[in-house]
């Protein structure tokens, strides 16, 4: 049988993955859930190398969802000084108390939504990365990866509808979450915006816009 994108890419993702604070290595259990949490938060509008440090003073501090919930809501914007855009601290203070009042993440796409502050990515993201659950997850990141993969020229926002159907038809069933870690590492290693190297891409041959 030919190999689908999705093999293709956790074949990749197996050889190629980044080793971050937050992640299980590729094939493992999921990582902690409060953890996945945490730094796809941070993660929203901010880089990876700005968002280790914090990630790590953050847990340091407050190792698990319940220390967060218990924290003066001052002493974690105090902390966040520096990451940006200040309604994603706020709102991961009453995250966490939600959290904590409800004794633990709740495990599907649908519950994490209804989280305060918990947008449409952020749920797919931990319910992929941290409950194992095959969620569809579309970061600017990916978008780009799927309307090349798929030569998907509407512009955007028109785009997203056809985007995230395409997306959802590669998204497998397993390894949900190492999936979605490998299209965002596809996304910031391989396929970038400008000069994308496509001589490294394992998709290179079933790429559209490549043909
Ligand atoms: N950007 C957003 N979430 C990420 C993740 N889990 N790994 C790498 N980059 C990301």
């Amino acid at each position: 049988m030919a190999a689908t994108v999705s093999d293709i890419l956790l074949d990749w993702y197996d050889r190629h993955a980044r080793d971050l604070p937050w992640r299980a290595p590729p094939g493992t259990p999921p990582p902690d859930p409060y953890r996945v949490w945490l730094s796809e938060v941070m993660l929203q509008q901010t880089t990876v190398a700005a968002v280790k440090p914090y990630f790590e003073a953050f847990t340091r501090r407050w190792p698990d969802v319940a220390a967060l919930a218990a924290a003066p809501e001052d002493d974690v914007m105090a902390a966040w000084a520096g990451l940006g855009y200040y309604s994603r601290a706020r709102n991961l203070v009453k995250c966490a108390r939600a959290v904590a009042a409800r004794g633990g993440f709740p495990t599907t796409e649908a519950e994490l939504r209804e989280l305060p502050g918990l947008g449409a990515y952020t749920a797919a993201a931990v319910a992929a990365i941290a409950f194992a659950q095959r969620a569809v997850v579309v970061d600017a990141n990916v978008e780009r990866v799927v309307a090349r993969l798929f030569a998907i020229d509407t512009p955007m926002p028109a785009a997203r509808k056809p985007i995230r159907v395409a997306a959802d038809a590669i998204t497998p069933a397993r390894r949900a979450g190492d999936f979605a870690q490998a299209m965002m590492d596809l996304g910031s290693s391989v396929c970038t915006a400008r000069e994308p190297k496509c001589l490294l891409c394992p998709l290179a041959k079933t790429c559209k816009a490549r043909a």
